[in-house]
């Protein structure tokens, strides 16, 4: 197995600032607001009020006995995000990983740790691997991407669809952009497994996260080397044939940051904005406004429930002030999009139409993936609508459950009910996630790993499963119906 690399050594350690507890707070963790556990988890907007109190920059614990800063400022967001000359994100900076104070077998570690990748690098290094990134997803086509996406969500709909209940976040939003993805970077469902498994584990930042991390290493290290031997039209390719040439070892890293930002908050931004249409009254039915409903949901939730919650990790390469708060170099600063979204200091702004928001954050390490995310999740949101309209939420808002980590704002699971329909190819119940993966594409001879890749152009191979979809349905239809049928041209 190939381990990622480990963090250098830094500087002697400074003690962190002590944090004033608020008075009577349950989350309370001795010196500063736990961003982690129950509490949290239920009500991150009760977190970020009493840390709000405090300042635009408040101390937080991120994990048992691990310290940061965060930034809820929306102006002091972009203050540290667009400073790079002030606060750099190469997490070697950290002092307390690098004297032992957090351990490294600390659950937020693998999310946090230095990799040779584009999100933990700065600078000239910065640039080379992003631009291996931006010219490889650029000659993505999104009318394929488009296909791709709405071929997927046929085959997991064509599973659930008959039996008339399902969890969407496990059968249907977790799964989706596992397909797209591992259709995208020429990955065979075998390996497209581990690195689904490996990928969700270390976003939970628990006991198994170190477990997790050596299972998504070991698929990415079989990617690699497939993709060496038999280069396809996929972006994985192209990553390999571009002029930086990057070695193996940076290849991987490279890739463990793509699928990791490709997979977790993509299916949490598809089923935060399912949650949202199938329960927030402003979504249901409102057609006269001459709204576009999935649009309007999307936005809402990169407004105030963004899939990659507080993440932005940057170290201050001296001490520094933001907003007449103190950080002290080698201590990490997140960045609470959640909190900076949902700033009073905004208030009064439309939120619809208004992109402003900071879920994609900015700078120079803003998504570089912003419109075939976006794509991604409207097409797998307009799909699942479209072919079961009537699906309803199996149980009461409240009773839903999120996971407890400090960095994204994730359901456990996402029951829904509706009435059963029609599928002329339904799935076998005892299939796996793996068997439902694309078919891979007859691989060229093998070619040295400077041969161009094969382009965008280039036919992909098939995917096993056809059907016609027939809703059975009689029920009154909804406003996705109308929606789905416009974009048919019916
Ligand atoms: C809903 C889905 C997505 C959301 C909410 C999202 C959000 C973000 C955010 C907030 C960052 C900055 C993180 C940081 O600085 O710590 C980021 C960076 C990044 N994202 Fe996305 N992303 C999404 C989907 C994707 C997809 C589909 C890809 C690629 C296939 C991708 C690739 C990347 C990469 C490579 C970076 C690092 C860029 C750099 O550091 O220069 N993201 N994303």
């Amino acid at each position: 197995m190939t381990s990622p690399s480990a963090p250098e050594p830094a500087p002697v350690p400074q003690p962190a600032p002590a944090a004033v507890p608020p008075p009577g707070c349950p989350a309370h963790a001795g010196g500063a607001l736990r961003l982690y556990g129950p509490e949290h988890a239920a009500d991150p907007k009760a977190t970020f009020a009493a840390l709000r109190a405090q300042g635009s920059v408040a101390p937080v614990e991120i994990a048992p006995g691990v310290d940061a800063n965060l930034v809820l400022g929306y102006q002091s967001a972009l203050e540290v995000l667009r400073s790079p000359e002030r606060f750099s994100k190469d997490p070697r900076n950290w002092r307390a990983l690098a004297d032992g104070s957090v351990p490294a077998d600390s659950p937020v570690v693998p999310m946090m740790m230095y990799r040779p990748n584009a999100l933990w690098t700065d600078g000239e290094a910065h640039a080379r691997y992003r631009g291996v990134i931006t010219d490889s997803l650029g000659q993505v086509d999104p009318n394929a991407l488009r296909g791709y996406v709405e071929e997927s969500a046929d085959i997991l709909i064509d599973r659930i669809g008959a039996r008339g209940t399902a969890d969407l976040l496990g059968e249907y939003g977790a799964l989706l952009p596992l397909l797209v993805f591992n259709r995208m970077f020429g990955c065979p469902a075998d390996i497209g497994d581990k690195l689904v498994v490996g990928m969700s584990g270390i976003f939970d930042a628990d006991a198994d996260s170190e477990k997790a991390n050596q299972i998504l290493t070991e698929g990415l290290a079989e990617l690699v080397a497939l993709k060496r031997r038999e280069p396809g039209a996929d972006v994985t390719s192209w990553m390999m044939a571009h002029p930086a040439q990057l070695g193996d070892e940076e290849m991987l890293h490279q890739l463990a940051l793509l699928m990791g930002a490709g997979t977790e908050p993509e299916q949490n931004l598809i089923c935060n904005a399912l949650l949202l249409l199938l329960s927030d009254d402003r979504f249901a039915g409102d057609l006269a406004g001459g709204s576009l409903p999935v649009d309007e949901a999307l936005d809402e939730v990169l407004w105030a429930d963004p899939p990659l919650a507080n993440y932005a990790v940057h170290y201050a390469l001296q001490d520094t002030e933001v907003d007449g708060v103190e950080l002290v170099s080698g201590r990490p600063i997140l960045v609470s999009f959640t909190a900076a979204n949902t700033d009073p200091a905004l208030s009064g702004e439309r939120r619809g139409g208004n992109r402003a928001h900071l879920s994609w954050s900015a700078g120079p390490h803003t998504c570089p993936a912003k419109s075939p995310a976006r794509l991604i999740a409207a097409v797998a949101v307009e799909k699942l609508l479209d072919r079961i309209p009537d699906i309803e939420l199996d149980c009461e808002v409240g009773q839903l459950e999120w996971r407890q980590g400090p960095f994204h704002r994730a359901l456990v699971a996402l029951p829904v009910v509706y009435p059963p329909i029609t599928v002329t190819a339904p799935a076998a119940a005892d299939e796996t996630p793996g068997a439902i993966a694309w078919k891979t594409e007859t691989a060229p001879p093998s070619p040295g790993p400077t041969t161009p890749a094969p382009s965008s152009s280039t036919p992909q191979g098939g995917i096993s499963t056809v059907r016609e979809p027939v809703s059975v349905n009689a029920a009154p239809r909804r406003w996705w119906n109308f929606l789905a049928g416009s974009r048919r041209g019916r």
